[in-house]
């Protein structure tokens, strides 16, 4: 899919490393094909190094030629590191925006290019089992989207939507999801301590729980519903346990916390 074409990373921090160290480990392309720019000369040397890549001080030097170009800075570095692409790109390269945030048309303004593809990845990504939402706009072509599949994958796995607007939705469930998760694992190790677990017992248990339903729901042709009927036996333990946490309005306060964090994604958006 990528023969003969070269692939850019502007900047090139802790997500543009995993994408490359996905690609190259999973043979999609050869480390001579990646090119990427970075202003530090100690992690250039670092990138060489780890994944025999060239890296450049240039963005628009490390764009030069490329058919795919990863957008990888920081949002807040974007408006100095982008408009270093301009008049740099193919006609007909396709710009792939990790950047949390940035939309379509700022992207398109600050490069005077509109073959992009817009997605969101979340933290999960720098162990390989991450989700991204990407949507693309007009003019990326069919086999730019199905380069844009294997590009993200490489991050774990990706979803197409049909617009921007998803994407804000998107944000509210995988970008800011790890951190619901995340407080959920704390709170139920609490518990586990205030029971007389120590830390660590109760860190374990709770982190590995959620991990194996995680996997188990995941790799299960039923429902999740069906997964957790098939673990409350009446009259027991985690019927119990499932009363209390309706009681104490769960779904209300997930339902309320998705939707105030894709309020807010839309509020950022407009400015
Ligand atoms: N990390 C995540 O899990 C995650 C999740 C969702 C979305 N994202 C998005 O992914 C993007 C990258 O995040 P990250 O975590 O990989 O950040 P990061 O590790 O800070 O990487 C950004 C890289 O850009 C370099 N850089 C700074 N100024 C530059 C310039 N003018 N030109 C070229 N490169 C420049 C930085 O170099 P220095 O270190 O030398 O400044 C750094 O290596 C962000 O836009 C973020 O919103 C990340």
């Amino acid at each position: 899919m990528f023969e003969n074409q070269k692939i850019a990373f502007i900047g090139a921090g802790s997500m543009a490393g995993a994408i490359i160290g996905g690609l190259i480990k999973r043979e999609l392309v050869t480390p001579d094909q990646i090119t990427a720019s970075e202003p530090r000369a100690e992690r250039r040397a670092e990138l060489t190094a780890a994944y025999g890549i060239q890296s450049v001080a240039s963005n628009s030097e490390a764009a030069q030629g490329a058919s795919v170009v990863v957008l990888a800075v920081k949002p807040q570095i974007a408006p100095n590191a982008l408009p270093d692409l301009r008049g740099e790109l193919n006609h007909d390269a396709l710009l792939i925006s990790i950047m949390a945030g940035a939309t379509l048309e700022t992207i398109e303004a600050l490069t005077g290019h509109n073959r992009i593809v817009r997605s969101m990845p979340n933290t999960p990504a720098q162990v390989g089992v991450g989700m991204t939402a990407w949507t693309a706009g007009e003019a990326v072509s069919a086999e730019q989207r199905r380069q844009t599949e294997v590009i993200l994958s490489a991050l774990g796995e990706q979803l197409e939507l049909p617009g921007e607007t998803y994407i804000d939705m998107a944000t509210a469930m995988n970008g800011s999801g790890p951190a619901y998760v995340f407080l959920f694992i704390e709170a139920f190790a609490d518990a586990g301590v205030r029971m007389g677990l120590t830390r660590p017992q109760a860190e374990l248990l709770a982190k590995q729980t959620v991990r194996g339903a995680a996997e188990y729901a995941y790799q299960s042709e039923t429902t999740v519903s069906t997964l957790r009927h098939q673990v409350t036996s009446p009259g027991g333990t985690t019927a119990a346990a499932v009363a209390a946490l309706e009681a104490h309005g769960l779904r209300t306060a997930i339902d309320q916390a998705v939707e105030a964090a894709f309020r807010q994604a839309q509020h950022l958006g407009k400015k």
